[in-house]
């Protein structure tokens, strides 16, 4: 992200690290979005048309078959949906699913949505991250449905932008731009009320489509088929202040003064507010800021806290010495399930906030540690060399949020 031209003091690779990142862009300009550049797709496309492109991803294989999806789907920690529509009537049902609730393939009518599969397997996390064009703060997840001859979830709008990606079969998608978001009524889905599709594709593997917010879409399967929709994140005023007010509550800040009201007069009307009461709370109220500082650490926890079904797997007694010789052999890569960001002086990561090694060559790694998801052997051995680094990775290891590259990671 920040080329540099000159070596860095501890002779740490960053034009290496410039490339490694270079060319995940190229890669991404190449297919994936038809001919155009990033910057050309996000100045005409990006929240403002949608683009069809086909052979995006061209000799696509579904990261998973559709055993391991419907496995993935009995598993209670893994968000899933089954919306089926037989004999014209909408259906909505929640995960875990018994491998007996899921319709055969031969049956019409139904799909099952499984959210967020890039948590847990290697290849669709792959498949996800060829869309790190867009910040990771923006990115949400990949999930991935497997619908029967037939089968969809009704036409509808969604408010994030949207990646669908055809990844085995075919789907035809129907699309309308934003204006009527009125709903059919009584239906356990939100299916819009009108929907006057403007444009109609046949998607086969490796096709994709992309599609602003507010769009609505219908997407309908050709036979059995698998799409995979990479979604993103967008905090609305409310949602975001929810959270913060919450989190702010539990710590206001500031000294604690109760209130009294010693030298008080006796009452006539018992039930008015007392002035003086009334008037501390409100000053309370009207007078609490929060700090910069709380706030810029709010926002980098809020960005990195992991999913609510997500828990690390703290190896059970972590061999410090162990760890960091596997890893000088291997370098190191970040839990697929590690949200990782970084701000000025300030690391966040899976919902906690800390500050940056005071040393640059130090931070630099950690930034790159952020960007590339890993550090090679040669930058794992640099991080070691720096007392602050082994302290924070140690720590990142003992949590489950770091691992020696190419070791076998948790499920
Ligand atoms: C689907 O994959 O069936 C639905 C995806 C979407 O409409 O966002
Ligand atoms: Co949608």
């Amino acid at each position: 992200m920040h080329p540099q031209s000159k070596p860095s003091p501890t002779g740490l690779p960053t034009t290496r690290t410039a490339r490694r990142q270079g060319s995940r862009a190229a890669r991404a300009d190449a297919t994936l979005l038809g001919g155009l550049s990033v910057d050309e797709f996000l100045r005409i496309h990006w929240q403002r048309e949608p683009l069809l492109v086909r052979a995006a991803l061209p000799d696509i294989k579904p990261p998973l078959d559709t055993q391991a999806l419907i496995e993935l789907a009995q598993d209670d920690s893994v968000q899933s949906r089954l919306v089926t529509s037989f004999s014209g009537r909408w259906q909505l049902a929640h995960g875990p699913f018994e491998p007996d609730q899921v319709p055969s393939l031969r049956q019409s009518r139904w799909t099952l949505l499984v959210q967020a599969v890039n948590l847990h397997d290697d290849c669709t996390n792959k498949l996800m991250s060829r869309f790190r064009f867009i910040p990771d703060a923006r990115l949400d997840d990949l999930m991935i449905s497997l619908a029967a001859n037939q089968g969809g979830v009704g036409p509808h709008l969604d408010s994030y932008d949207v990646f669908l990606v055809q990844l085995w079969g075919k789907r035809r998608w129907r699309i309308a731009p934003p204006g009527n978001d009125r709903l059919k009524p009584g239906l356990p889905l939100k299916i819009l009320a009108q929907f006057e599709p403007t444009q109609e594709w046949l998607l086969e593997p490796g096709d994709m489509l992309y599609l602003p917010p507010g769009w609505a879409h219908d997407g309908i399967a050709e036979g059995p088929c698998m799409t995979g929709s990479v979604g993103f994140r967008a905090p609305s005023r409310h949602e975001f202040l929810r959270e913060f007010l919450a989190d702010a509550a539990e710590s206001p800040g500031g000294p604690d003064p109760r209130f009294g009201d010693r030298g008080r007069s006796r009452t006539a009307r018992a039930a008015e507010v007392p002035v003086g009461l009334h008037r501390q709370m409100r000053r309370w109220a009207l007078d609490w800021r929060p700090t910069e500082k709380s706030v810029n650490d709010f926002i980098g926890r809020f960005l990195t806290e992991p999913a609510a079904n997500v828990f690390f797997d703290a190896p059970p007694r972590l061999n410090e010495a162990r760890f960091f010789e596997a890893s000088r052999r291997a370098g190191f890569q970040l839990d697929r399930r590690t949200r990782l960001l970084y701000r000025a002086s300030r690391f966040h990561i899976n919902g906690e906030s800390v500050a940056a090694p005071r040393l640059r060559p130090a931070r630099k790694l950690l930034q790159t540690l952020a960007d590339l998801r890993e550090l090679t052997a040669h930058e794992a051995g640099q991080a070691i060399a720096n007392s602050e680094l082994t302290q924070l990775l140690g720590d990142w290891a003992r949590a489950g949020w770091l691992h020696p590259a190419n070791s076998r990671m948790p499920p």
